[in-house]
């Protein structure tokens, strides 16, 4: 690919620059336990894209289903999810440094092992890290609502990047979305419905929402939300084709 010095250069040559992101990096204060559970943990357990496409047995030593997590903030929930299945292969994409730093230290001290992270933009960890056909089940919970119109088009969730999971999934594979934000909900929904190769897992039929499963922990900001009279939605698909 050419590549231009500026920015200006490349539209002037027709290159369309996307600009278009699901999140804004804010980069926050480290703290030093943060600091110090990266720089102890990240051999062990820090992944990148510069390693390539991944062998997930490889990279976990053996053979087993793997989880991978968009967007897992500070990754308390992660952490939980991957200390309770320790069957399973978890991974956790996040580019917030302070949330890495986090769950590393949260992973060290439950003395968990089968869980990886990547501290880099979502989209291009799946185009660039994970094969097709690869994944058990995916997970996005509460991703950013983006709740004025003109940001709508921020929103992780549109019809490319479900294509994208859709790829990445093994037939039978889940896609398991969450949000306290009805609107994002109906839009996950809509999306979801229309979407090629997906069959919703709900027993109240193609547009049901389901009950939060017992794998998903409910976390401190639900309880409140729930105590305030807030909703949850989960949402889960089935790649069938
Ligand atoms: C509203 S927070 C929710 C965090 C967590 N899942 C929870 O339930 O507490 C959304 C998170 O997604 C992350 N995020 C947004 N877009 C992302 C992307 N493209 N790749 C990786 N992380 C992303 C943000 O940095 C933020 O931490």
């Amino acid at each position: 690919m050419k590549s231009f010095k500026s920015e200006e250069e490349a539209r002037a040559a027709g290159v369309y620059i996307s600009k278009v992101k699901s999140f804004v990096k804010r980069e926050g204060r480290l703290t030093n336990a943060q600091a110090r559970a990266i720089e102890v943990n990240w051999p062990s357990k820090g992944l990148s894209i510069e390693q390539g496409m991944l062998n997930f047995d490889e990279v976990f030593g053996r053979s087993a289903p793997t989880v991978l997590e968009i967007g897992f903030g500070m990754g308390k929930s992660l952490v939980e999810m991957a200390a309770a299945a320790p069957e399973n292969n978890f991974i956790g994409i996040e580019v917030h440094r302070p949330g890495v730093g986090a769950c590393l230290a949260d992973a060290e001290e439950a003395g968990v092992e089968n869980l990886r992270v990547f501290e880099h933009d979502a989209v291009e960890v799946l185009a660039q890290s994970v094969a097709d056909n690869s994944l058990h089940r995916l997970q996005l919970y509460f991703p950013d609502p983006w709740h004025k119109t003109r940001h709508h088009k921020r929103r992780i969730v549109q019809p490319d990047f479900v294509q994208k999971i859709r790829s990445k999934l093994a037939i039978g594979g889940t896609f398991h979305m969450a949000t306290d934000w009805e609107p994002y909900a109906e839009h996950m929904m809509d999306v979801m419905t229309q979407a090629e190769g997906f069959e919703n897992t709900s027993s109240e039929g193609a547009n049901g929402f389901v009950p939060r499963p017992e794998y998903r922990p409910i976390t401190k900001f639900e309880v409140r939300g729930q105590k305030l009279g807030h909703g949850v939605w989960d949402i889960i698909f089935k790649r069938v084709s």
